[in-house]
């Protein structure tokens, strides 16, 4: 699986997918670019008992993507499962002032990373009698709000890889599905800065008045790896606490009874 570090102390999507797939009894290939976070993660999986194996690679390289993936087949021998979980905010800013440049390497960190991990890992998966990818993207693919374009952009593509790669894969017997997390409150929000009162907002604005953790994720991305779910492909699982189901109808609906 790819980000399985967390930007920051604490739990993040990534993590917790890597611990819980792990604490399910998974052989967990953990890959980051970032050797320092990726270490807390495997000492949480080194303490679930499971051997695993990290993997320092930036998904955003190529030569990173397939690292990753002769890395789980050198180490044991088999893939069943590829979580693509790596993503960035990318660049702020709309279509008139979005750095085209900076514009470009998200694309290349959340959207070509994608298809270099499957096309890597495919044919490793085929072979696998419970194959699975699981895309992570975000409610903003499919909701407006989000003050830039790219992240919602590459948010979207994530999307459209995960129903294209559905038909593609499924009659190989590969499933391929989508987490879509919501106001998740992980490092990825905290450390750009969030006040009590955003994150009591947050909380408030979805149905369960809950607030989501990078383990609701985690759980969510378990359950489409797993087979649990093996009748289950190209669905895009929203994970927000009802957040996308929110928006009131804008005047009473009419009864017809
Ligand atoms: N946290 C949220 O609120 C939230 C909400 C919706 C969707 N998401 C999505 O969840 C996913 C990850 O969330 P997270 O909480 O694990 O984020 P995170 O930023 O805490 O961790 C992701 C990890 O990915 C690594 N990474 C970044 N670029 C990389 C690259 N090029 N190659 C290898 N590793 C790289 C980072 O070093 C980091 O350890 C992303 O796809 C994000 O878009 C998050």
């Amino acid at each position: 699986m790819t980000g399985a570090g967390s930007r920051g102390e604490g739990i993040g999507n990534g993590r917790a997918i890597a611990v819980l797939m792990a604490q399910a009894g998974a052989r967990v290939v953990a890959a980051d670019r970032d050797a320092s976070a990726l270490d807390a993660t495997l000492a949480m999986i080194a303490e679930t008992g499971v051997p695993g194996l990290g993997v320092v690679a930036d998904v955003g390289d190529p030569a990173g993507c397939a690292q990753i993936v002769n890395g789980a087949l050198e180490r044991f021998g088999q893939l069943d499962v590829l979580v693509n979980n790596v993503g960035i905010v990318g660049p702020a800013g709309t279509a008139e002032d979005v750095d085209p440049e900076a514009w470009d390497d998200a694309f290349r960190i959340n959207v070509k990373s994608v298809m270099l991990m499957a096309r890597h890992a495919v044919p490793a998966l085929r072979r696998s009698s419970a194959a699975a990818i699981v895309n992570v993207s975000s409610i903003v693919a499919q909701r407006g709000g989000h003050p830039s374009l790219c992240y919602p952009a590459t948010k979207s593509a994530v999307l459209g890889m995960t129903t294209a790669m559905a038909s593609h894969y499924g009659p190989a017997g590969i499933r391929v599905n989508s987490v879509m997390p919501g106001n998740v409150f992980t490092p990825m929000v905290t450390t750009r800065g969030m006040s009590e009162e955003m994150r009591l907002q947050r909380r408030e604005n979805n149905l369960l008045k809950i607030e989501g953790t990078g383990w609701d994720v985690g759980y969510a991305t378990l359950f489409l790896a797993s087979q649990a779910a093996r009748w289950i492909t190209g669905v895009i699982l929203p994970v927000d606490g009802g957040l996308t189901s929110s928006v009131p109808l804008p005047t009473p609906p009419v009864s017809r009874g």
